[in-house]
C-alpha cells in the first residue's frame, strides 16, 4: 500500500486482494469491518461513499489493522467486539469469538423458557466464555419482565473478567462463578435450564484448524481431548442431578455423530426418560434433553 492517493473504492479492492492472498476466507467483510472502525461509518455507508479519498492519518491507522489480519488475528480481537444474539460482546484473546451457530442454542432456550410447563428456576450457562449464551438470555428475559436468576460458569478466570466486562456494559445481572465444570456450583443448586457450548473438537485437530482459530482462540475452549468426548462425558455424568424436574439440558457440540454420543450418554447417566432431540446446525449440532417432569 503506497502513500498515494486512495479513494475507498481502491483501498477496498486492495485489500480485498491482500487479505485473500493471505487466507482470509471473507476478505469482503474484513475490509468493510476494518474500514468502518477507522472510518466510523458503518458498511452500508462505506459502499455508498466508495469515491471518498481517505486521508493520511486514517491511511495510517487502517494499515495497522491490515497488517493484524493478514497474521489471521480474527477481526472480532482486531475491533475488541463481536456481534451475537442482539448484543454486542466485548471479544479478546481471552475468549472463544462467539459463533453465529450458538445463536441456535439460545433459540432453543427461549423457547423452552416460553413453555407454560417450563419449571420456575434459574438458568445456568456451563463454559460461558464471554458470557454470550448467559446474556442474550438475560436480555430477552429483561424485555419479556420475566424474572430468573442467570449463573454463567468458566474454569478460566480472564474469561469471567470478559463475560463480567459485558454484563456490567449490557446492565444486566449474572451469577458468575469460577471452577472446573460442575465443580463451580453450590452442592445443592438445580435449575430450569442448563444450556452449554463447551470445548469439544478433538486435540489432534486443533493443529489442522484455520490459523485464525488454532494460532489466536484459547485452546482450553476448543480442546475435548483425544476424542472431542472429555469434557461432554463430565457434563453428561452430573446433568440429571443439576435439573429440576421438567427441565432443559441443551449443549452445542460437533459432529451429529459426537451428537448421538452424547445422547447415549446423558441416557446412561439417568436422562433417558426425557425427550431427546438432535438438531445439525451447519458445522455444529446441538443435543436437547428434557428432564423427566
Ligand atoms: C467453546 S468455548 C464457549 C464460550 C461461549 N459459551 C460461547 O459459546 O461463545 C468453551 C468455554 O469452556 C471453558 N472451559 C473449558 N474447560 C472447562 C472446564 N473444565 N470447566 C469449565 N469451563 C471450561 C473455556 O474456558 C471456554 O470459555
Amino acid at each position: 500500500m503506497t502513500d498515494d492517493i486512495w479513494t475507498l473504492q481502491r483501498l477496498r479492492d486492495w485489500t480485498c486482494d491482500y487479505l485473500q492472498k493471505n487466507g482470509s476466507a471473507t476478505p469482503r467483510l474484513d475490509t468493510d469491518l476494518l474500514l468502518g472502525e477507522v472510518l466510523k461509518l458503518p458498511r452500508l455507508q462505506i459502499l455508498m461513499r466508495l469515491e471518498q479519498i481517505v486521508q493520511k492519518e486514517e491511511l495510517a491507522a487502517y494499515k495497522g489493522l491490515v497488517k493484524r489480519r493478514a497474521a489471521r488475528e480474527p477481526v472480532a480481537y482486531i475491533l475488541g467486539r463481536r456481534a451475537f444474539y442482539d448484543l454486542d460482546l466485548r471479544v479478546d484473546k481471552r475468549v472463544l469469538v462467539p459463533r453465529p451457530e450458538t445463536e441456535t442454542l439460545v433459540d432453543v432456550v427461549l423457547l423452552f423458557l416460553k413453555e407454560p410447563a417450563t419449571p420456575e428456576g434459574a438458568v445456568l450457562d456451563l463454559c460461558t466464555g464471554s458470557g454470550a449464551i448467559a446474556l442474550a438470555v438475560a436480555k430477552a428475559l429483561r424485555a419479556r419482565q420475566s424474572e430468573r436468576a442467570l449463573w454463567a460458569t468458566d474454569v478460566s478466570g480472564p474469561a469471567l473478567e470478559v463475560a463480567q466486562q459485558n454484563a456490567t456494559l449490557l446492565d444486566l445481572q449474572l451469577e458468575l462463578r469460577q471452577g472446573d465444570l460442575w465443580d463451580a456450583l453450590p452442592q445443592d443448586q438445580r435449575f430450569a435450564v442448563i444450556a452449554s457450548n463447551p470445548p469439544y473438537v478433538l486435540h489432534d485437530v486443533i493443529a489442522g484448524l484455520e490459523p485464525d482459530v488454532r494460532a489466536w482462540e484459547p485452546h482450553l475452549a476448543l480442546d475435548g481431548g483425544a476424542d472431542g468426548l472429555e469434557i461432554l462425558r463430565r457434563i453428561a455424568a452430573h446433568a440429571a442431578e443439576r435439573l429440576l424436574p421438567g427441565g432443559l439440558l441443551a449443549v452445542e457440540l460437533g459432529s451429529p455423530a459426537q451428537g448421538r454420543a452424547m445422547a447415549e450418554l446423558l441416557a446412561a447417566h439417568g436422562l433417558q426418560g426425557g425427550k431427546t432431540e438432535l438438531i445439525t446446525e451447519g458445522p455444529t449440532s446441538l443435543v436437547t434433553v428434557r428432564a423427566p417432569g
